[in-house]
């Protein structure tokens, strides 16, 4: 189904998270920026958002350092940017600046990494669904493919069993009202991500939808290369 159909009837906000300094990518620039397939990986992420879901407003959180270098970017490639909002210290951070100056109106916030480009249409049909089914939130998981391990602070582990796990991706889609008042309790380390936030405020009816190996986080120095592959498939 159409996701732009459903985002007609609500309110949909997109946070783009993009104030990361990409340590473990370890290039000189942050990921976000480097090239993907003539165009930094930030710009094909934002027009995958807008390829999806063309009526939602978007907000790119960016670091106000590499502002300068964004709107050169944007120039270059004759690319309108999304408002911009300045990032935080951490990902909560990021995402929390952006909750502050939302506009009015918002009945469904997603908040995506700039660092995950391939969205597909169809993980977003997905997330909508799930919305409009009536769920507090949504969240795109793919099921494990190494084994699993738990391990202890003494060098010891034990493997545990992997069909238990998901590992989980973004676009993450919640209830405006309910992210906005989980965003207004305290941050903890283990808020890696905007559904341990939900998870944390008591908000547990997230739905577990499908999400796409194509979707990956470029993290890692290769991860840019496999994203590149992908990219000609997808
Ligand atoms: N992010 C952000 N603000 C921060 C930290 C992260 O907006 N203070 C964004 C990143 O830009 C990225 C997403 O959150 O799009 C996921 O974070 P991650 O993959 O960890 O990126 P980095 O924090 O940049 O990388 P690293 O942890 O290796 O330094
Ligand atoms: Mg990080």
């Amino acid at each position: 189904m159409d996701g732009a159909k459903y985002i007609g009837g609500k309110g949909v906000c997109v946070i783009v998270v993009a104030a990361g300094s990409g340590r473990r990518f370890g290039a000189p620039l942050p990921k976000q920026y480097c090239d993907m397939d003539g165009r930094p990986v930030l710009m094909v992420a934002l027009e995958r958002i807008k390829a999806v879901w063309p009526e939602a407003e978007v907000l790119l959180v960016i670091n106000d350092d590499y502002r300068g270098l964004w709107l050169e970017m944007c120039g270059r490639h004759d690319f309108e940017s999304p408002r911009m909002v300045s990032g935080g210290d951490t990902r909560w951070q990021s995402v929390r600046n952006a909750l502050d100056v939302m506009p009015r109106g918002v009945d469904v916030v997603a908040v995506h990494d700039a660092a995950r480009p391939m969205f597909t249409p169809e993980v977003g049909s997905g997330l909508i669904d799930a919305i409009c089914a009536g769920r507090q939130g949504a969240i795109p998981v793919v099921s494990m493919v190494d084994s699993l391990r738990r391990v202890d602070g003494d060098g010891g582990s034990k493997s545990v069993d992997r069909a238990e796990f998901r590992a989980v991706q973004t676009p993450q889609l919640f209830r405006a009202d309910l992210l906005v008042e989980a965003y207004s309790r305290p941050y903890s380390s283990v808020m890696t991500d905007d559904a341990s936030v939900m998870e944390a405020a008591g908000y547990m009816d997230i739905a577990l939808t499908e999400g796409d190996e194509a979707l990956m986080k470029i993290t890692r120095p290769h991860d840019i290369e496999i994203v590149r592959m992908l990219a000609k498939e997808v």
